[in-house]
């Protein structure tokens, strides 16, 4: 085989990539639309032309910082696949943490309400709806786009989802649920790491939350009191440094049982509360 024609072929196309062989291989797989078994087995498989040029455009783009997630489209959580554009944050492993804390609240074959503010692709909702098909799942964000691909989502894995166009807790008149879950904005605006990595090409609106990175924090804290019904629970995500202020913050506006979870690095990522009940009297 000549130089020219091996560069066609799946290991020679990934080897020329320029790119770390994890990225080559996620990339390579979306092209020819197969498993990673069949790279393994297939290492002479050769391209076509139109799938060759698909392939090196990826990789220029991925060399150039964009995130393996918006060149194909497509993320996993929790074992399901989603649907991912620039309109909304890559889900990340550590929030199936969050996940956790909500089924470990939700009742397996009961009904019950739950709220799920700023859901970007839908993914902590479509979840949710999928382990726990008898409750009734509302879920919210600002962005108009966030949302069209959520829906697009929920549709896909046939998760019934009632979706609001809301900033925060506007749009939700008094509504209350039993459990309230959040993964907000919480990176710092001077953060040096929105400058790094994949976050460079995230929503800006999906990451930063004021000085601190607590504004979209606080809000929730404040306000899903309003929202709970008596014995609910308040439970979102935070950054790694964010632990003791989420404590902080859940203890002075008086909910109850207040607990911090760390993720699998071992930092405090979880935190939630259970509905203040004098807010109830
Ligand atoms: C960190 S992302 C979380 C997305 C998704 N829940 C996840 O875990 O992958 C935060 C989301 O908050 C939304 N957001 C930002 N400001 C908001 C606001 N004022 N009201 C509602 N949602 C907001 C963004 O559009 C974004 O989708």
């Amino acid at each position: 085989m000549s130089a020219n024609a091996q560069d066609a072929t799946v290991a020679g196309a990934m080897l020329r990539s320029g790119l770390a062989p994890a990225d080559a291989r996620v990339l390579m797989r979306a092209v020819l639309n197969v498993d990673d078994a069949f790279l393994v087995a297939h290492p002479e498989h050769v391209l076509d032309a139109a799938q060759l040029a698909r392939f090196r455009a990826m990789a220029v783009r991925r060399r150039e910082g964009e995130p393996v997630a918006y060149l194909t489209g497509e993320r996993e959580f929790y074992s399901l696949n989603f649907r991912i554009s620039p309109a909304v944050l890559i889900p990340r492993p550590e929030t199936e943490l969050l996940v956790e804390a909500a089924l470990a609240r939700l009742p397996e074959d009961g009904s019950s309400r739950v709220l799920d503010l700023a859901t970007g692709s839908g993914c902590i909702a479509i979840v949710l709806a999928r382990h726990r098909p008898r409750a009734q799942i509302t879920a919210t964000d600002i962005s108009a786009e966030a949302l069209a691909l959520a829906r697009d989502n929920a549709a896909a894995h046939r998760a019934r989802i009632e979706f609001i166009q809301s900033d925060w807790f506007a749009s939700l008149a008094a509504r209350r649920f039993d459990v309230i879950v959040s993964n907000p904005p919480y990176v710092a605006l001077a953060d040096p790491h929105l400058s790094e990595g994949d976050v460079r090409f995230e929503p800006r609106q999906a990451l930063v939350a004021g000085p601190k990175g607590l504004d979209a924090i606080e809000t929730l804290v404040e306000h899903a009191r309003d929202h709970l019904a008596a014995g609910g629970w308040l439970l979102f995500e935070h950054g790694y440094d964010q632990g003791v202020c989420a404590q902080a913050m859940l203890g002075a506006a008086g909910y109850e049982q207040c607990f911090t979870l760390r993720d699998l690095a071992g930092q405090p990522r979880v935190s939630g509360g259970l509905t203040p009940s004098r807010h109830h009297l």
